[in-house]
Parts: C-alpha cells; sequence; structure tokens
C-alpha cells in the first residue's frame, strides 16, 4: 500500500508500483501461470485488469513469481524514452530466461507494441508476443499461436473497441479505491505526444456500463473511483465527430452529464477523473462538481508550457491567457478547489523568456502538485518531423530542477495551509511507515494519517490536522464537524 499522492488518467502512478507484479488469488481450474506488470500511466493499469479478466476466462492464475510462469507479460508505455529504456532492459532479463526455459512465453503489450511492432518479434527478437491496446480480446488465440511454434501479433486500432462489458479483475487492490475506464484513444494530437498514435482515435464507453461499473463497486465496498480518460472533457456518448445526434430515441451524454449520473449512484461514493484538457474544460463540468459533495474537489489540469508561442507549437489549442481563464473559472465555480498538473521542460525552441513565463504562470495558480518532465523526442510525433531538438540537456535538466523547486515551494505551502482544519478523510489502509495508523485522503486529494482507534478501512472519519510533512497531513479522529 502507499500513502503518497495519488495523480488521478494519464499521468503515471507511483514509482513504488511501476512494474510491480499483479496477482489476484488462483483458482484450481486454473493451471498456466500469468506474470504480469504494468508500467506508465493509469490507464495501463486499468487495462491489465482487463486483461487478466480476459486470460482468467482462459484458464490462466497470476503468479507473483516470475519464475513459475508460463506467460509473462509488461504492459507497456512509450510516452518518454526513458520508459521504454526500462521495458528493453526488463525483457533483455526475461530473454535470458527463456533460453533455461523454453516453453515460456514472452510477450508486450500496451503502448510500445503499438509503436514497435514487428520489431521486437524480428530485429530485436526479444519477445514471442506484440499485443496493442485494442487487441486483448484476441490474446487466448495469440497465446495458442505461440504455443504452437509461431510468434504473434496483433496490433490493429479499432474505432470502436472499449472493452465496455468486460468486468475487470480487480489487480492488487485496496479494496477502496478503483479505477473505470470511460473512454479510449486521443484524437488531439499535441505535437510531442505519442499517444494517439499507440492508442488511437478517441472512443467513449456506453454511460449504461460505466454506471453499471460504478453500482457494482460501490456494493463490493468500494468507496472511491476515478473516472479515467485521455481527455474526459470530450467523453460523449450518441454524438458524431461533427456533433451531431446519432440516434435521436438516445439520450446525449456528455462529460458533465456522466460525471451527474456517476455521482447519483450513491452519495458515499467518491468520484474523482483524470485527464481534463485545458482546451475542452467547460463551466458545466465545473458546475456539476460544485453541486455534488461527493465529487472531489481536485482537477488534474495539464498545462505543459505558460507560453501561448510554445503551446502553439504543441499544437495544444489553447493560449496561457485562455488556461489562466480556466483556473479563475475553477476558482469562481469552487472557492475550495485543488489543482494539479504536467509540465514539460525543453520543448523545441524554448526560449529562457519563454521558460520564464511557465514559472511565471506556476507562481500564479501555485499548484497544489505537479508532474514535471523534460521534453523527450518521440517517432513519429509532428514534433519529430516539424521541429528541431534543439534544447541541450544540460539546459532541459537545468530548467527542471528549477520548476521542481519551485513546486516543492508551493507543495509544501499549500500543505501547510490545509494544516490545523477537520477533514472527511475515506480510509485507504495503513499507513506505510507505522502499523499503527492508517492513510486515507480527503475531497482535495491530499493524504492525512492518524491513529487507528477503531474506524475500518473504506469508511468515512473526521480527521482533526495538527501537523504536517511537506505532501502528508497529520492528525487524530474527532467527532468535530469536517471543514472539509
Ligand atoms: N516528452 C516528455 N513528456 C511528455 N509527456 C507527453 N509526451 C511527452 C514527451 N514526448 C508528458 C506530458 C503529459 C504527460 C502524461 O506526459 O506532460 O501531460
Ligand atoms: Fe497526448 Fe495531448 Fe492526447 Fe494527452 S491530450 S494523450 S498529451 S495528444
Amino acid at each position: 500500500m502507499i500513502d503518497s499522492p495519488r495523480g488521478s488518467g494519464h499521468e503515471l502512478l507511483d514509482e513504488s508500483l511501476q512494474g510491480a507484479p499483479i496477482v489476484v488469488p488462483s483458482q484450481p481450474t486454473h493451471t498456466r501461470k500469468l506474470y504480469l506488470e504494468s508500467y506508465g500511466c493509469q490507464m495501463n493499469f486499468s487495462d491489465s485488469e482487463i486483461v487478466v479478466s480476459i486470460l482468467d476466462a482462459a484458464g490462466f492464475a497470476t503468479t507473483r513469481d516470475e519464475t513459475e510462469a508460463d506467460l509473462i507479460l509488461l504492459n507497456t508505455c512509450a510516452i518518454r524514452e526513458n520508459a521504454e529504456q526500462r521495458v528493453r532492459g526488463r525483457l533483455r532479463q526475461f530473454k535470458s530466461a527463456k533460453a533455461e526455459r523454453p516453453h515460456l512465453v514472452v510477450g508486450v503489450l500496451g503502448c510500445m507494441a503499438e509503436r514497435l511492432k514487428e520489431s521486437l518479434l524480428e530485429q530485436e527478437k526479444l519477445v514471442d508476443l506484440v499485443v496493442g491496446p485494442d487487441a486483448y480480446r484476441d490474446l487466448p488465440n495469440l497465446v495458442e499461436q505461440v504455443n504452437g511454434g509461431q510468434k504473434a501479433v496483433n496490433v490493429l486500432l479499432s474505432r470502436e473497441e472499449t472493452y465496455a462489458e468486460i468486468s475487470p479483475v480487480r489487480l492488487d487492490t485496496n479494496g477502496v479505491t478503483a479505477f473505470i475506464s470511460i473512454m479510449r484513444g486521443c484524437d488531439n494530437m499535441c505535437s510531442f505526444c505519442v499517444v494517439p498514435f499507440t492508442r488511437g482515435r478517441e472512443r467513449s464507453r456506453d454511460p449504461g456500463s460505466i454506471v453499471r461499473e460504478a453500482h457494482e463497486l460501490f456494493e463490493a465496498g468500494y468507496r472511491e473511483v476515478t473516472l479515467l480518460g485521455q481527455n474526459v472533457d470530450s467523453y460523449k456518448w450518441n454524438l458524431d465527430i461533427k456533433g451531431q445526434v446519432k440516434d435521436p430515441d438516445q439520450p446525449v451524454v456528455r462529460f458533465a452529464e456522466l460525471m451527474e449520473l456517476v455521482a447519483q449512484v450513491n452519495p458515499e461514493l467518491r468520484i474523482r477523473f483524470s485527464t481534463s484538457h485545458p482546451k475542452d474544460m467547460t463551466d458545466d463540468v465545473l458546475h456539476v462538481m460544485a453541486k455534488y459533495e461527493n465529487l472531489c474537489k481536485y482537477v488534474h489540469l495539464p498545462v505543459q508550457s505558460g507560453n501561448t508561442e510554445v503551446l502553439k507549437r504543441m499544437n495544444r489549442g489553447y493560449t496561457r491567457e485562455w488556461y489562466l481563464d480556466r483556473m479563475a473559472a475553477i476558482r469562481r465555480i469552487m472557492p475550495e478547489c485543488a489543482i494539479s498538473t504536467d509540465v514539460m521542460t525543453g520543448f523545441c525552441g524554448e526560449t529562457e523568456e519563454e521558460h520564464a513565463d511557465t514559472l511565471s504562470l506556476m507562481e500564479s495558480v501555485r499548484y497544489e502538485m505537479a508532474y514535471m518532465f523534460k521534453y523527450s523526442e518521440r517517432p513519429r510525433t509532428l514534433a519529430e518531423r516539424k521541429f528541431e531538438n534543439d534544447i541541450p540537456e544540460e539546459v532541459k535538466s537545468r530548467r527542471l530542477k528549477e520548476i521542481m523547486d519551485l513546486q516543492r515551494i508551493h507543495g509544501t505551502a499549500r500543505t501547510l495551509a490545509q494544516k490545523g482544519r477537520v477533514y472527511r478523510v475515506l480510509i485507504e489502509g495503513t499507513s506505510k511507515k507505522r502499523d499503527d495508523q492508517y492513510f486515507g485522503r480527503n475531497t482535495f486529494n491530499n493524504v492525512v494519517v492518524f491513529p487507528k482507534g477503531d474506524a475500518q478501512t473504506g469508511t468515512y472519519v473526521n480527521v482533526q490536522t495538527h501537523e504536517c510533512t511537506a505532501a502528508t497531513l497529520i492528525g487524530e479522529m474527532t467527532e468535530a464537524k469536517a471543514d472539509a
């Protein structure tokens, strides 16, 4: 279990979960063993739950021990070069394991599978199986094909696949919080981003199946769901790309309506979502957030850069002023709402002045939390074809350090400002550092740690906070009314 801040779509999960094996209790009928590691964003972890569900039906049990596996799968990320390097290192280890256990099947799933396709099989000869994010239903057949002595690949992208009716097998779960994938793919074509190439066109999942999944999770004791998509603000059901109604007898559901439907599942079920896009985030989503207490007051809104010219080169579809207007809208509609972001340094042609604009934007927003990256050029993207990756590595690193240092100051100040209040906290589990303490989160996604008393995981308690570290509030349970 982790008790560090958890981001909410396409940002990274906590480092401690990256690559950790995934297990579910095995059944006697399941004779073959699957060892699965996931890398990258929350969407990948959510996809792994679909993969396990599909392979469970084909008779695979999961194992934490790679040495006893018949099938090893890595669900991979291609967003930055270093994410791919990590996976390649791991694949080389498995290649030597294969030399000793020839029956072992090793496969790559996810974004690297889509990006590298046959080259992983043919040129690099690292794996037997390559399966892209829209082809997981084909996994049992493909595994059989490999067992029959052939290599197998399916990297077809789909315009329809949402895995809507597949019940994910919840993996390494705390039984309290879960992800629900509401859409797949991305149509945005930000110039730096490989995702539109690896995950294909945007498509939204049937709202009925989303609400059903939320109900089932609630009935099973879960108390928080995170709605996942690359760009949740452009969720749409029963509308075509031009915005025309497809079936006049069916309701039209956009993200604001979907949030409302999920919020009504039960007031005791908390809802988070990720990731929003500044160009698409409308006031009606913010009004719905303000209307329902169980919609958590936390927005992750990646800015990438604080300079309009850089944003133009990034093809982000908004200006600095537009972004700041969205910040103002959040603050106007929800006086109290935590805001986090993604920032990138050293994008093609970024000048010192443009970088300074990112720092000044951060200064004016004062984010609770930020994921910060150096730009990494990705093959096939618009930026790779159109611009030179011309910022020297040491300049990228220095700029990254500057934004990280600034964010550290803001994050710590934000936590300090939250100290002293009483929060309604959903208990997620035992604190990593102290066995006699629980950790949970308040609506703003702050981690709160407190003595266990006789409270139970998966319930809400009020916690009076009186101390804090840089990112964690410390307190004790109270009968007092919560401020937030
Ligand atoms: N280089 C560095 N960071 C990237 N991101 C996306 N593509 C790249 C890239 N080529 C970052 C963005 C995005 C987050 C998920 O990853 O900040 O919001
Ligand atoms: Fe990539 Fe932009 Fe789509 Fe996010 S919105 S997945 S950054 S193309």
